[in-house]
């Protein structure tokens, strides 16, 4: 069947190059002749038929923004038999041939899914500061999102030292430790909390308090938010090492912002070999980049945990300090 018509939609957590993306996607696939609708608020506007035809002009001016001029959401909805029959509902009755998604892990088990009841063509575009895609080497907006937390690390680093004091920094990652250690190994922090290793917090106060005895006077200590509060964290530390600690949690700070040109050339390449395979009758799967190439990977594949070597980087962390 020929492709005459798709969809995109933005859904899961924003992230640094979303509009990329989308812009990508609309203009490359208007140059093949095909119609693009932009669905709004992801799979949500999908169930309710929030949609409208996009035109080349239509994603004028949104290359450097962050967020996503498309809106999105996290959707129960569409996790249930009823909400996805609204959703193909909407998709038969606009004529729409296949689904470009752009989002993360969530937004990609949620494709498959849909996949799977209703044979819709779908591929994916990762992007997500998590990155937590299998099989790819790194999302759209992760990049972003690390040098966002590291210019807030390195501010952070300033008062820390002249105040010799223990700052603890919580940054986004309910389960993965990746952004946690790429913001404490970039940012030159001298420990990481994270999901994947337990720790010992008498422990890293014993560290704390030694090398204060050496003089070393200010400590920044990384934990993803899956670990611990940075406020309880933080009381606890003051309470162990009688050192004055301070607490920051950066959170959704890491999902603004201008996309980085790292972040944008992803997303525009990913866009356009997104909708390649969708006119070339591919389905169910995601564009990422891994080992220097773009590839394909089945969304079944991609959704799997993703294993990062974390021993690595947190040896390098303590190495380094
Ligand atoms: O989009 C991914 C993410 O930013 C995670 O890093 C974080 O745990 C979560 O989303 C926060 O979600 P919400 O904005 O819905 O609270």
């Amino acid at each position: 069947m020929a492709i005459k018509r798709i969809a995109v939609l933005t859904t899961g957590g924003d992230a640094p190059g979303m509009n990329a993306a989308i812009r990508a996607v609309v203009r490359s696939a208007i140059n093949k002749k095909c119609e693009v609708m932009g669905v709004f608020r992801g799979w949500q506007g999908l169930i309710n038929e929030e949609l409208r035809l996009l035109d080349h002009r239509s994603v004028s001016g949104i290359i450097n923004q962050g967020g996503t001029v498309l809106k999105t959401a996290r959707c129960p909805d569409f996790k249930t038999k009823k909400g996805q029959a609204r959703a193909f509902n909407t998709i038969k009755k606009n004529n729409i041939d296949g689904l470009i998604v752009i989002g993360g892990n969530g937004s990609f088990t949620a494709a498959h899914e849909f996949y799977k009841r209703y044979k819709v063509p779908s591929i994916g575009v990762p992007v997500s500061i998590d990155n937590d895609i299998n099989g790819i080497d790194i999302t759209v907006g992760w990049d972003t999102a690390i040098n966002t937390a590291l210019s807030a690390i390195d501010n952070i680093r300033d008062t820390a030292t002249s105040m010799e004091r223990v700052f603890v920094v919580e940054v986004m990652g309910r389960k993965s430790g990746a952004i946690a250690l790429a913001v404490a190994l970039g940012g030159g922090c001298e420990e990481a909390l994270i999901p994947e290793k337990k720790f010992d917090l008498v422990k890293v106060c014993h560290e704390i308090v030694e090398g204060n005895l050496r003089g070393k006077l200010s400590w920044i200590i990384v934990v993803a938010e899956g670990v611990a509060h940075a406020q309880e964290l933080a009381k606890q530390i003051n309470d162990l090492t009688s050192l004055e600690t301070r607490a920051v949690v950066l959170g959704h700070v890491q999902r603004g912002g201008r996309p980085t040109a790292a972040s944008r050339d992803l997303a525009l390449n990913l866009g356009v070999a997104a909708v390649d395979c969708l006119l070339a009758g591919k389905k169910d799967l995601a564009v990422g980049y891994s080992a220097g190439k773009i590839r394909e990977i089945d969304f079944k594949v991609a959704i799997k945990k993703k294993h990062f070597k974390f021993q690595r980087f947190y040896d390098l962390i303590k190495i380094l300090t």
